[in-house]
């Protein structure tokens, strides 16, 4: 080895220390150099390219290795800060299986790291993976699984984003043209071919009269109305569970939330709904709400002094047994941090989720699976906690001397979380919390 015995005396501790490090580095290099066509290429093909190739919303391409080289450092910083792909859930706390997970494992956050710091080799052309097949954007992903195109389809206006200039957000209302009350069973939110190089996300609102019968507080966002689906990271819409749907009734309306960002030319964006119904006459027994949970109490209570940390709570009392299928955290470009907990009636507390680095830019909604999505007892409280910072070292804030107080646009704030509700018997309650009970005791085994 490269340091002998009297070089070590000489150095004492601290050369026994670096010829240990030394020699570890060197059986680590020694063990499988980190190649970009046998190790990286399938990750970014995996976890970035959706965003990540031409025509779509990413700043640059990242398919092959003349296009990626450039960006490895800026990859290495972004990858391991885990602001790469978008996901900002904290890992170490509440639940972590969710139907649109993105993001990457520490073994594959390992990979791009060692790959870069070994200086980003390309390594053996053989090795490169064929290309991703995309499927083509003019098609809507979910005809494969209704085996038709969907009943409904409903358009935004068009929206031209000029080639420079700040984001947009577009939120025009639309009529669905509905003559009688229909359920859905799936939903999907399409920007066209050449909006989703600049649809950041699309948010789609759905307004109607609620009857004091309709089970309970389906909050509306004044004026917009309840939350009804979406086009965001990781998602295109909605496929209800079994025997649950969303009901739009005769005379509904839609309204975007279309936000848009500049990419060197002018774009001409717009944004179709598209929904699949039961047939008619099929009531699920479910109905799924979209809820804005909090939203009444940020309407009332949120205020940001200049130049301070603020936390706000907002409690929600369950009226009824429910199964939570998604959170997604929403605030504006003060917005820090939103944790997610459920107070049962016994007072026991539990952590659902918390999202640490919250960034207004991506509204990253985290979808449960069929075995993670939380089901509540009646009396349950869900407990909101929403941190912003309105002060200098917040950098998105465009003036922390400024007084904050709730508002739709941007540089006012909110905080609420979308959340689709199912509300359950009592029976179907007891029955679910009994077979999730049978299946952990099962794994235990
Ligand atoms: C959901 C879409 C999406 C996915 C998935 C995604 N990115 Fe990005 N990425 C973007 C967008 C949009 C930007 C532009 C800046 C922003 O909004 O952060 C960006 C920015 C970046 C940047 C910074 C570019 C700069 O100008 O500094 C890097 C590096 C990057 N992405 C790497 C990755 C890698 C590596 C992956 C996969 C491991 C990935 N991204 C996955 C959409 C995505």
């Amino acid at each position: 080895m490269l340091m002998g015995n009297t070089t070590c005396r000489r150095m004492g501790g601290a050369g026994f220390a670096a010829a240990f490090l030394l020699s570890s580095a060197l059986a680590a290099s020694a063990q499988e150099e980190v190649t970009f066509t046998r190790d990286v290429a399938p990750i970014l093909q995996q976890r970035c390219q959706t965003c990540h190739r031409t025509g779509q919303m990413a700043p640059m391409s990242l398919v092959t290795y003349d296009e990626v080289r450039p960006w490895a450092r800026a990859i290495r910083s972004n990858v391991a800060e885990r602001s790469m792909p978008p996901w900002h859930i904290d890992k170490t706390i509440g639940i972590q299986e969710f139907d649109n997970d993105i993001s990457l494992s520490e073994a594959e956050i390992d990979t791009v790291l060692r790959w870069v710091d070994a200086g980003a080799p390309r390594g053996n052309p053989a090795d490169m993976p064929p290309p991703i097949d995309w499927p083509s954007d003019e098609i809507w992903r979910l005809e494969e699984r209704y085996g038709r195109p969907p009943d409904l389809v409903v358009s935004s206006p068009p929206w031209t984003q000029a080639a420079e200039g700040q984001d947009q957000w577009w939120q025009p209302m639309v009529e669905t043209g509905l003559t009688e009350d229909r359920w859905a069973t799936g939903i999907e939110i399409r920007p066209t071919v050449e909006a989703r190089r600049v649809t950041h996300h699309s948010n789609v609102y759905l307004q109607q009269e609620e009857e004091p019968g309709d089970h309970v507080s389906v909050v509306d966002v004044t004026p917009r109305g309840s939350y009804f689906s979406e086009f965001a990271i990781g998602k295109i819409g909605d496929v209800f569970r079994e025997n649950t749907g969303k009901l739009v009734k005769a005379g509904s309306r839609f309204t975007f939330d279309n936000h848009y960002h500049s990419v060197g030319e002018e774009v001409t964006a717009q944004t179709d709904v598209g929904v699949w119904f039961y047939p008619r006459g099929v009531v699920p027994k479910y109905r799924v709400y979209g809820q804005a949970m909090g939203a009444r109490q940020s309407q009332r209570d949120m205020d940001l002094p200049p130049g301070v940390e603020t936390v706000h709570h907002a409690y929600i009392p369950l009226p009824a047994p429910a199964r939570l299928e998604n959170y997604q955290p929403h605030m504006h470009i003060r917005g820090k941090a939103m944790t997610m907990e459920a107070i049962y009636p016994d007072g026991r507390v539990e952590m659902l989720n918390h999202v640490a680095e919250f960034d207004f830019n991506w509204h990253v909604n985290y979808v449960y699976t069929d075995d993670s999505a939380p089901v509540l007892p009646r009396g349950t409280v869900i407990k909101l906690t929403a941190w912003h910072d309105n002060t200098e070292s917040n950098r998105n804030n465009p003036d922390p001397r400024q007084w904050v107080g709730w508002g739709q646009r941007s540089y006012d704030d909110m905080y609420h979380a979308h959340v689709n509700v199912t509300y359950l018997t009592e029976e179907d309650y007891e029955q679910i919390v009994a077979e999730r009970r049978a299946r952990q005791s099962d794994n235990q085994q």
